[in-house]
């Protein structure tokens, strides 16, 4: 089975949701798993409105548990909307947030607590630091993408055979049974060529149109 994840960043409004959500057309397919984040303010607008087939993640979570920390979304409240999946430790989060490896860490703690999966972005510069930090006991339950900073939204991808060897350096230190996904300009005209190395792909700018986004994960089907 292959996953295909869409992370909206911090786009749309909540009507542009709605449309989205009307204009995404899939069949049901075993061989592919298709989770998109929204916006956080979002999450419960497309719990109640996605269609079965599309299942929710998160972009973030607090590193604490629930409790007095003013602006946080702890893995709890995420739990109880539905919330399958997380991103954690997403480079825009890293730059922009001050996120450290330790707080990552965390945040996988707690989401895997609540029986959420953590989908872990990582770079190579830092994948050995961040490893280190979580505990070994978690790694077989999350998913690990690769995402290499030159290639997110940039429209260069990375080329296959480079990302190819990232990924079996990732998969010897998480283990083989860890899903491992690449992400960084996946488009509908390229997707295949990553689909058929890896797990999945985490898609971004392209997920924001639901007719380019359906065309990818009818790609990863064929
Ligand atoms: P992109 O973003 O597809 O727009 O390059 C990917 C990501 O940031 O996850």
């Amino acid at each position: 089975m292959k996953y295909v994840i869409g992370n909206w960043k911090s786009n749309k409004t909540s009507h542009e949701v709605a449309q989205w959500i009307q204009d995404f057309s899939l069949q049901k397919n075993e061989n592919v798993r298709v989770v998109i984040a929204p916006a956080t303010i979002h999450l419960t607008q497309f719990s109640s409105e996605k269609r079965d087939e599309i299942f929710l993640a998160s972009q973030d979570v607090s590193h604490l548990p629930m409790g007095s920390y003013t602006g946080a979304v702890s893995a709890r409240q995420l739990g109880d909307l539905g919330v399958k999946y997380a991103l954690v430790g997403h480079s825009e989060r890293r730059r922009y947030f001050a996120e450290t490896h330790a707080q990552v860490a965390d945040k996988i703690a707690h989401l895997v607590e609540e029986g959420i999966t953590p989908v872990l972005c990582v770079d190579v510069e830092y994948v050995d630091a961040q490893a280190d930090l979580i505990s070994p006991e978690h790694y077989k339950k999350i998913i690990v993408a690769y995402e290499p900073l030159a290639a997110i939204g940039s429209g260069k991808s990375q080329d296959v055979g480079e990302v190819k060897s990232v990924l079996n350096s990732i998969r010897l230190i998480f283990g083989e049974n860890t899903a491992v996904l690449y992400g960084g300009s996946v488009t509908e005209f390229n997707v295949r060529e990553y689909a058929l190395i890896c797990d999945g792909v985490l898609v971004g700018g392209a997920s924001l149109d639901a007719g380019h986004f359906s065309r990818i994960v009818k790609s990863v089907i064929a």
